[in-house]
Formats: structure tokens, C-alpha cells, sequence
């Protein structure tokens, strides 16, 4: 890469953060003072179908809908999901068809238009970059999310929780409108399983695509090193993620993962060697407690080009958060109070995942042990081949029984929590359930608060998305 290239790069990249936290109201805010602004794809069906059902009110949706080149696909899906006013009182929000590995036309559309939308309102009347962040581990949501993204002219893809070989590739092909196939991991598999989208199932006529930069999340030098080695697995950059960061983390190398105090240990082994990243010769961004002015300008020193902050930008005005997450959230910050412990058993996808204790969430005993286990988002569910035929899919969130009657079978399920339905509710998007219960928050957040407590002391009452890349930029 030329130093001019270089130059152009990012300096700070604002973390993707699902469900929803990452919208594009704050990845808009960030790309136009020049920072990567990243939305989140997770989840970015049913978020677009629940914010229809709520009446859509500032007609945002509906105004990059009008842009969607399919104009029947945008109909059918207001059709399906778009409230005047909102729902009544006392609904529940209609669901959108589960991840499959052979999707009805109605999955494929929806994925593909609110991915389209997420991109399309971060970049409208905005010039700066914008990217979209997926997880690797929902790999049959990714062909379809990734078209959506390119046809609102996303700039960047990234992703994590995984390995990315396909996705360079994928990029190519799909940024030419061709049929594209991916391998899924299916458990207990006899023979190889593969995802089909075909793009002119969205339209016949849709131009050459850009093709996004690709840039993978990875905690280890060695996986840096074997994506880096093929032309057809080389991304074009790296966010090298340590194990303080907010959301899923890469599991432990050491043998004993798991700490007397319960939470996931991480070792001298989780660490990247930096200049083993370094020689790939690709760019790189640091990630996990990186978020101050010192660090931004130490991570230039370590040969990166920047940063990636996450929780800094989870509490600005503009992220999904709710207002009473974020205020619960400063309140602890102010009193030092803030507890944030890596769960090694509390997501489905089995990687530890940082939570935050705070009353009334998930994150508490008693209200895990009372909320009714239900599988009804199934982001996370894994397809395995059944022993009779046929591809079944399972969660170990869901009902404990039924997970083991699918053959599910591991020891830790029972401590496993809905992230689907409690990642919904910290965005003020929790279902209601017919005992009149609405589906509780479980909050994720950063280990390393020193970046949040310095920004909270100049900004008691909460920020703006400018003034966290104000504040990176202070001294720099
Ligand atoms: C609320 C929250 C949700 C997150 N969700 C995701 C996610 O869905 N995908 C992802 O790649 N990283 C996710 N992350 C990680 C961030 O993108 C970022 O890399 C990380 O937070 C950086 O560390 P920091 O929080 O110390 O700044 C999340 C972080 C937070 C705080």
C-alpha cells in the first residue's frame, strides 16, 4: 500500500456493535467528522420489521425504501410489517421467518433491503466512510446482508467471531451481481452444506457493484498469518481485537480457561504479536480498551493505523442503547460502580461475552431462572443433519429439553441466555409476551473503563458521537 493510501485510511473506527447499538444515526455522525462510522448487521431483519411495527415515525425507513431498486420488494415488506401509528396496545411484534439454510424469498428480501437501509440512511447526505459489521458465527444470514450493504454503496465490511476465508471472494462475486454459494458449518454433517443467493432474485438490473475493502476481526497473529497467505482469503486490513472488548470475545488459549471468580482468564497466549501482524504488510487497527487519546496515538506507535472503539461510542446520544441503559450505565461510571465480567457460558455461540451487572436484567439470577426459555429470533442456531435426513437447527438457549431432544448436548447449556431477545430490549425493541412481559436487557460493554471515566468526568450527563472523536483526537 502507498503512503498516499495510507494517509486516506481511517484513524479511528467506530466498532460495529449489534443489535443495533452501532445504528446508522451514530455511524452517519462518526463517518462525517472523518472516522470509519460502522453500522450493525446483526439482526438487521427482524430491527428494520420491529421499527416498521412501531410506525416508523420520522419516515426513515420508508424514505431509503423509496430508494431500494426493487420498489415490489419494498412493498411487500410494508405490506408485512409497516404499522401506521405503531402496533396497539398490548401486541406483540409479528416475527420475520427465521435464518434457514434453504430461505423463502421473503428472508432473502428482508435481509437484503434492511441491510440496504441501514447502509443507505448512514450515508445519506454524507460523504464519509461507511462500513457494516457482521459476525462470522451467523454465516446464513451473510451473502444476502452483504448485497443489501453493496447495493447502498457500503465502503467497508467487517467482520468477527470467526474465520472469514469466503467473505473476500464473496465481495468479488457478488460486486458483479453473480450467483454465490458458501459452505455452512453444519454439525454432525455427513456431507458438505452450502448456501445458495442468487442477486437477481433482487433485480435484474442492477449495475456493477463496488466491491468494499474487507477487514477481519481477529484476536491472533497466527490467524492474521493464514488468512493473510491466499489471494482468495486475503482481506485488506485487520482489526486486531484484544480480550477487554465489548460483546463476544475470542475464547482463551490456556487449558484452564476459567478463573476462580468464575469469569473467562485470559493469558500472555491471547495476546497478538503485533509485528507478526505487521508483516502480512496489510493495515491494521487496534481494538479493547483503546479508547483515549494516549492509546489512539500508542497504537500509531505499534505500527497500526489506528483504533477501533466500541463502549465509548455505545454510550453517545446517537447509539441504540436505550436512554435508561445509558444513564444506568453513566450513573455507575460516576460512582464507580460498574462491573463488567466476561461470561464464559452466558452466550449460545459458546465464545465468553462481557456483561455488565445491573438490576433488572438478565444478568441477574433470579430474572434468567424466570424468563421462559423460547427460540423465536434463532440468530444463533446451528443446522446439524439429522440421523434420520434432513437439517434440523438448535440453540442452547432455547428450551432445555427440546435443545436436547435435537441431540444438543452441551454441559453448560442450561446457564446459556437469549441473547437474541435481550439484545432486542437494549434497544427498546424487547418483545412482549402474553403473560404481559416484556422480554429484559442484558448489557454488554468493555472491561477497560478508563477511556469512559476520563469522557464521563468532562461529559457527566452523556455525549454526542463528536465529542468521543473530539475527545480521541485531543492531543493528537
Ligand atoms: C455494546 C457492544 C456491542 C458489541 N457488539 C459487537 C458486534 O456485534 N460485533 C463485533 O464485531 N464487535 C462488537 N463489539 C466490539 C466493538 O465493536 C469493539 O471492537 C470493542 O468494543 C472495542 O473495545 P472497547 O469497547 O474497549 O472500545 C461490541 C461492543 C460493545 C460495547
Amino acid at each position: 500500500m502507498s503512503e498516499t493510501q495510507i494517509a486516506a485510511l481511517p484513524d479511528v473506527i467506530q466498532g460495529g456493535m449489534g443489535i443495533a447499538v452501532s445504528t446508522w444515526l451514530l455511524a452517519r455522525e462518526v463517518s462525517k467528522t472523518g472516522g470509519l462510522g460502522v453500522v450493525s448487521a446483526t439482526a438487521i431483519d427482524s430491527v428494520v420489521a420491529r421499527r416498521l411495527q412501531d410506525g416508523d415515525p420520522a419516515e426513515d425507513i420508508r424514505r431509503a425504501f423509496a430508494h431500494f431498486p426493487n420498489p415490489d420488494i419494498a412493498e411487500e415488506v410494508l405490506h408485512f410489517y409497516f404499522k401506521e401509528g405503531g402496533r396497539t396496545t398490548g401486541a406483540p411484534y409479528l416475527d420475520v421467518p427465521k435464518l434457514s439454510l434453504k430461505p423463502s424469498k421473503l428472508t432473502n428480501n428482508l435481509l437484503v433491503i434492511s441491510a440496504f437501509t441501514e447502509v443507505w440512511l448512514a450515508k445519506e447526505n454524507n460523504s464519509g466512510l461507511i462500513g457494516i459489521n457482521l459476525l462470522e458465527k451467523i454465516q446464513l444470514a451473510t451473502p444476502a446482508t452483504l448485497y443489501g450493504a453493496m447495493l447502498a454503496g457500503v465502503d467497508y465490511v467487517l467482520m468477527g467471531a470467526g474465520i472469514p476465508t469466503e467473505i473476500p471472494e464473496l465481495l468479488r462475486q457478488l460486486s458483479d451481481n453473480n450467483g454465490v454459494k458458501i459452505a455452512v458449518d453444519v454439525s454432525e454433517a455427513k456431507s458438505k452444506h452450502f448456501l445458495a443467493f442468487d442477486p437477481k432474485q433482487i433485480s435484474q438490473k442492477v449495475p456493477k457493484l463496488n466491491r468494499p475493502q474487507f477487514l477481519a476481526i481477529i484476536s491472533s497473529h497466527a490467524l492474521a498469518a493464514y488468512l493473510a497467505k491466499d489471494d482468495k482469503t486475503r482481506p485488506d486490513g485487520f482489526i486486531v481485537e484484544g480480550a477487554t472488548a465489548g460483546g463476544h470475545n475470542a475464547p482463551p488459549r490456556s487449558k484452564d480457561a476459567i478463573g476462580e471468580d468464575g469469569q473467562s482468564k485470559f493469558t500472555a497466549l491471547d495476546e497478538a504479536d503485533l509485528t507478526k501482524v505487521a508483516k502480512t504488510q496489510l493495515p491494521f487497527w487496534l481494538a479493547g480498551g483503546y479508547g483515549t487519546p494516549e492509546n489512539l496515538a500508542n497504537a500509531k506507535a505499534l505500527g497500526a493505523i489506528g483504533i477501533q472503539v466500541g463502549s465509548l461510542f455505545a454510550l453517545a446520544n446517537e447509539s441504540g442503547f436505550t436512554r435508561e441503559i445509558k444513564d444506568e450505565l453513566l450513573d455507575q461510571l460516576s460512582t464507580d460502580t460498574l462491573n463488567v465480567k466476561t461470561d464464559p457460558f452466558a452466550s449460545p455461540t459458546g465464545f465468553p461475552f462481557k456483561v455488565v451487572e445491573i438490576e433488572g436484567t438478565l444478568s441477574g439470577a433470579s430474572a434468567f431462572d424466570e424468563r421462559a426459555r423460547n427460540c423465536d429470533l434463532g440468530y444463533l442456531r446451528v443446522p446439524f443433519e439429522r440421523p434420520q435426513g434432513g437439517i434440523g437447527y438448535r440453540c442452547p438457549a432455547e428450551p432445555l429439553k427440546t435443545f436436547e431432544f435435537k441431540g444438543g448436548t452441551s454441559q453448560h447449556n442450561s446457564r446459556s441466555k437469549c441473547l437474541c431477545n435481550a439484545l432486542m430490549a437494549d434497544i427498546g425493541l424487547g418483545q412482549l409476551r402474553v403473560d404481559g412481559k416484556v422480554e429484559l436487557p442484558l448489557v454488554t460493554f468493555g472491561s477497560d473503563l478508563a477511556g469512559a471515566k476520563e469522557l464521563s468526568k468532562i461529559h457527566p450527563d452523556g455525549w454526542s458521537a463528536i465529542q468521543v472523536m473530539d475527545f480521541l483526537h485531543k492531543t493528537n
